[in-house]
């Protein structure tokens, strides 16, 4: 309930009361003269809600944890799972290193690029999927991997399994992949 006073101190919020309940959630967590270290926790919910981190969002969010919007700048410039800029709904980052280049994560890719008819590093003209490459997610032993929206992992991917997502992200009325899954 912390968020309230704050929510209601300001109009104009651009994050929902629900973001800062959860916020909030990850706030409990600390002591109350730590609320930096919510700083990473607070950044996902936002994105997860906002789609990219605006530099109004971390304003809004130095506010509500008592940081100057530059330090929460420099945590979101830091970390490359933040966008900065409007992105695609969907962002899908295929592994290369190794283990999964050794298990046709190229190849992976090469079907992405295809079925979607973009480049590594492009989006989708709807604005839907964008492709990038990543690196090891720590999860070789299901080689090939992705990971959509930093969040959904996809194992052991293969064309059917590719054709298969994309079909249900096509189709997903909402942003399904990132608001339902807990943080
Ligand atoms: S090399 Fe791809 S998940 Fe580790």
């Amino acid at each position: 309930m912390q968020h309230l006073k704050f929510i209601n101190s300001k109009k104009n919020k651009i994050l929902s009361k629900v973001a800062y309940s959860l916020i909030d959630k990850e706030l409990n967590k600390y002591p109350p003269n730590h609320k930096k270290s919510a700083v990473i926790a607070s950044l996902i919910i936002a994105q997860k809600e906002n789609g990219f981190i605006s530099p109004e969002i971390e304003k809004e969010i130095g506010d509500y944890l008592e940081m100057p919007p530059i330090a929460v700048h420099e945590i979101a410039t830091f970390y490359n799972m933040f966008e900065l800029t409007p992105k695609a709904r969907f962002k899908i980052v295929v592994c290369t290193n190794l283990p999964c280049a050794l298990r046709n994560s190229k190849h992976a890719i090469t079907i992405l690029k295809n079925r979607l008819g973009i480049d590594v590093g492009e989006k989708t003209e709807d604005g839907l999927f964008s492709l990038h490459e990543g690196e090891c997610f720590g999860a070789c032993a299901d080689a090939p991997v992705m990971l959509v929206n930093n969040h959904k992992m996809l194992s052991w991917m293969n064309e059917q399994s590719i054709d298969a997502m994309i079909r249900e992200l096509s189709s997903s009325k909402s942003n399904v992949i990132t608001n339902k899954d807990n943080l």
